[in-house]
This record gives C-alpha cells, sequence and structure tokens, in this order.
C-alpha cells in the first residue's frame, strides 16, 4: 500500500505550474468520438482517469499514439463495437459522457452505471432527458445503461438542475443532431467551454457556452485533423493557492486564467491573504493566521465544491468560528473527521460544517475518501506539526499530477513510501 509521508510545517514557496483540467479533459476524450479521423490533443494531465479515458476508447477500436506524457494523437475512423468495457467505465465518473459521444456517432452503445468519487448521490436523470428529448431510447438493467437513437434530432432542452455532466453530455449528443438544440440552465464552468471549443475547433457549431443557454446547430460530420489543448485546471490552480494560506506560504502559480479563479480570490482576500493577479499567472501569499469566514459552494461562478475540503483546511486554522455550506454534494464532508484526528475542531451536520479554529494541526495517519479530500489533507499535513501520513492515494492520483513532486518544489519535505 502506497502512502504520503509528510513531515511539516512548512511554509510553501516558489513557483508551480498548473496542469490540463481533469474534469476537461475527461470529456474531450470521449468527445473525439464524433470525430471521423484523427486529431491531437496537447496539455491533457498524466493522471488515471485519463489513462483509463484512453483505455475505454481503445476497447472502442480508437488508436491512440502517445506523443509526449502530456500529449497524444488520436485516430476515431474506425470504431469497432458499441459495447464499452463494463469493468472500466464503472471505474470512473466521466465514463457517462462515451453515451452522448457514442448516441451521436453511432446511435447506440452499452456502458456501465458510472463510479467515481463517493459524493452522495450522483443520479443521470438530466442526462436520461436530454438524451430522450433528442429522440433516444435509455433503459439501464443491472448496473448497465443501454442507449439507442435511429435518428437524433436537436431539441429545446431544460435542466431542472444546473448539472456539468448533463450539460456536457447532452451537447455531445446534440453536436451530430438534425436541427438544433437548446440548451437552458446549463452550467457555466470553464471545462463546458472548453469542451465546446474544442468540438467547434473540429467543426461543430455551438454557441452560448459559458452562459446559461447553449444552442447547438446540428452538423452532418467532425472533420478532425486539428490540434487542441486543454484548458488549465481551475482546480489545481484554486488547490496550490489555499495551500498558500493553509501554510503562510508564498507561492506564484504559472498557467492558470485567473479569470476563472475569481471566487477563489475573493475569499482568499476575505480570510486576509494577499493576491496579485497577473492574467496568466497568480501570486498567493499570507503571512499571519487565517480570519473567519462562511463559505457556500455553487455552480460556477460560485465557489467549487472541488475546493470545499482545501478551504476547510484554512478555516480549520482561522482565527475565529467559520461555516461551510456545501450545496452540490450531500456528503463530502468525510474529510473533516481526519482533520479532527489531527486536531481540528469542525463538527459537521448534513450538509453544513461549523469549524471551531485552531492555532495548529499535528501530524497523523489520515485517509482520503476522495480526491479533493485527499488533496485537502496533504495541504494540512504540510500545515501540521509532525509527521502525517496519508493514505489511499488512488483517489489522489486520479486527479492530480505528480502532486508530491510538485509540492516537494515547493519547499514541502514529503515523499512516497511503498509499504
Ligand atoms: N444532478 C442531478 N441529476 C443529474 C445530474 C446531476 O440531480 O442528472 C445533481 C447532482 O446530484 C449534484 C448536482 O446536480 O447535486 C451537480 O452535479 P453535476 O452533474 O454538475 O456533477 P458531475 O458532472 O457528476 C462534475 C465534476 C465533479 C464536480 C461537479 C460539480 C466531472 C467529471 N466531475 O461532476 O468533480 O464536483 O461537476 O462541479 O466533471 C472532482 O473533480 O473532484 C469532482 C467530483
Amino acid at each position: 500500500m502506497e502512502k504520503l509521508v509528510i513531515k511539516g510545517p512548512t511554509p510553501l514557496k516558489g513557483e508551480v505550474t498548473i496542469n490540463g483540467a481533469k474534469n476537461a479533459a475527461v470529456a474531450i476524450l470521449p468527445a473525439t468520438l464524433l470525430i471521423n479521423g484523427s486529431c491531437t490533443i496537447e496539455n491533457l494531465p498524466n493522471i488515471s482517469d485519463i489513462k483509463i479515458s484512453c483505455e475505454i476508447l481503445e476497447k472502442l477500436g480508437a488508436k491512440i499514439k502517445w506523443n509526449t506524457k502530456n500529449s497524444i494523437t488520436i485516430d476515431t475512423s474506425n470504431l469497432s463495437t458499441t459495447t464499452a468495457p463494463l469493468d472500466l467505465t464503472s471505474k470512473f465518473r466521466a465514463s457517462y459522457y462515451v453515451i452522448g459521444a457514442m448516441l451521436g456517432r453511432k446511435g447506440e452503445i452499452e456502458v456501465g452505471m458510472p463510479g467515481g468519487c463517493k459524493l452522495g448521490a450522483r443520479p443521470i436523470d438530466q442526462h436520461i432527458k436530454g438524451f430522450e428529448s433528442l429522440g433516444a431510447t435509455i433503459t439501464t438493467e443491472k448496473g448497465t445503461i443501454y442507449a439507442k437513437a435511429q435518428k437524433l434530432t436537436g431539441a429545446p432542452i431544460y435542466m431542472d438542475v444546473v448539472s456539468v455532466g448533463a450539460t456536457i453530455n447532452v451537447m455531445l449528443a446534440s453536436v451530430l443532431a438534425e436541427g438544433t438544440t437548446v440548451i437552458d440552465n446549463a452550467a457555466k464552468e470553464p471545462h463546458i467551454v472548453d469542451v465546446a471549443n474544442f468540438l467547434n475547433t473540429m467543426g461543430a457549431d455551438i454557441r452560448g457556452a459559458g452562459t446559461d443557454v447553449i444552442k447547438i446547430n446540428g452538423v452532418k460530420k467532425l472533420n478532425g485533423n486539428a490540434t487542441y489543448s486543454v484548458v488549465p485546471d481551475q482546480i489545481e490552480a484554486g488547490t496550490f493557492m489555499l495551500a498558500a494560506v493553509a501554510t503562510k506560504g508564498d507561492i506564484v502559480i504559472k498557467n492558470c486564467i485567473t479569470k476563472h479563479l475569481e471566487s477563489i480570490t475573493a475569499k482568499i482576500i476575505e480570510v486576509g491573504g494577499n493576491v496579485e493577479d497577473n492574467i496568466d499567472s497568480i501570486h498567493v501569499w499570507c503571512d499571519k493566521r487565517p480570519h473567519k469566514a462562511t463559505i457556500k459552494t455553487l455552480p460556477y461562478p460560485g465557489f467549487p465544491t472541488d475546493l470545499q475540503p482545501q478551504m476547510g483546511v484554512v478555516l480549520s486554522l482561522a482565527n475565529g468560528n467559520s461555516i461551510i455550506h456545501e450545496s452540490i454534494w450531500d456528503s463530502r464532508f468525510q474529510y473533516t473527521e481526519e482533520l479532527n484526528k489531527m486536531g481540528a475542531k469542525i463538527t459537521a451536520q448534513g450538509k453544513t460544517a461549523f469549524f471551531e479554529g485552531v492555532k495548529k494541526l499535528t501530524g497523523s495517519p489520515v485517509y482520503s475518501s476522495d480526491l479533493r479530500a485527499g488533496a485537502a489533507l496533504v495541504i494540512a499535513g504540510i500545515s501540521a506539526d509532525g509527521i502525517t501520513e496519508v493514505y489511499n492515494l488512488e483517489h489522489i492520483d486520479r486527479g492530480y499530477e505528480n502532486i508530491e513532486e510538485k509540492f516537494r518544489k515547493l519547499g514541502a519535505n514529503i515523499k512516497r513510501i511503498n509499504e
């Protein structure tokens, strides 16, 4: 079993470069299934979710060539099956994008129920509603989803909840449909815009991505023969910004889009940290104990749920009592029990957690319950006195490329050990 062993406290100092966005890349890869040809994707994060995505595409008949560890050329001209490997698709969440893409390309797909981080109920009713509005039939049986369509026809679709996954999936299914699809109450996250930009580069006609109404005029085919670079990861950048505050450090975060980080910047300033915005890099530093704050997670442009646990570390060390209300997921406070083992004083009740700020955390063995919880525990370990051992690294490796290497370059005493 692997673990990260961290000796703290260390104020992080230096520069870190952000990789491409996981949640854009895991949608762009299946989106290539819509292309009858090949394309090159650059700035892919080298993480386990991307490797599994590539394996799924290869099992469907795609040919993938790795140009570097962050770039692939993928040829989806000849797909050989409409059955996605059930064992792989049930391993992670974004495998559901294969449904939208294969409905568009082949009118048919059989796929395992998506897995992913356990954050509470993760229904896909809005995805299904969207596919059905376009003319598909969706049935589920014993953990398998069967999707079929004789023909997809554009339609108006109102999303009952703001959903990243449903917005992207319906966008994928409607790119090659006949006529116009309008998605109302669409999600606006930077990765939605990135997937739309990718598809438009390949020949799609999508307008309005980044607003809550997206219009997709169906086209006859996507051409490929283009190179696309994935947008920088908003959440990875935010993770290092919050690490700078929690460790009372001073970090320049390079290759990020600071516009995507405004809600995080606002909260860092509110708790007493400093932020200098240089458009494609951001400088964050903090030389005192953070102030208390109230946080509510919201869809973009609100404070992202995927940075809630990392913000929880900052607030556990704040001067005063803070509150976090998690409005996206039912069960995203499992990390608070681990922080309490390190001396934090957090009481989580349902979707709200109360933080009684403490002066310091103390090292302890801790277990990550999901990807962002894992990142939060690493930050906690770097800011804590003594030795922290972080277990369940498979969660962290799903979404962060070389996390320990990046923190080590910022001065952290952190190493990966295989027990
Ligand atoms: N929802 C429904 N019905 C649906 C879809 C969603 O009720 O059909 C609800 C969910 O239960 C949730 C809310 O809508 O309460 C938002 O869910 P959304 O569909 O936006 O989440 P997702 O697409 O499954 C993506 C990210 C998550 C991130 C959320 C919210 C990917 C692969 N995952 O999940 O990322 O937390 O959006 O921003 O893009 C992570 O990276 O650690 C992570 C969990």
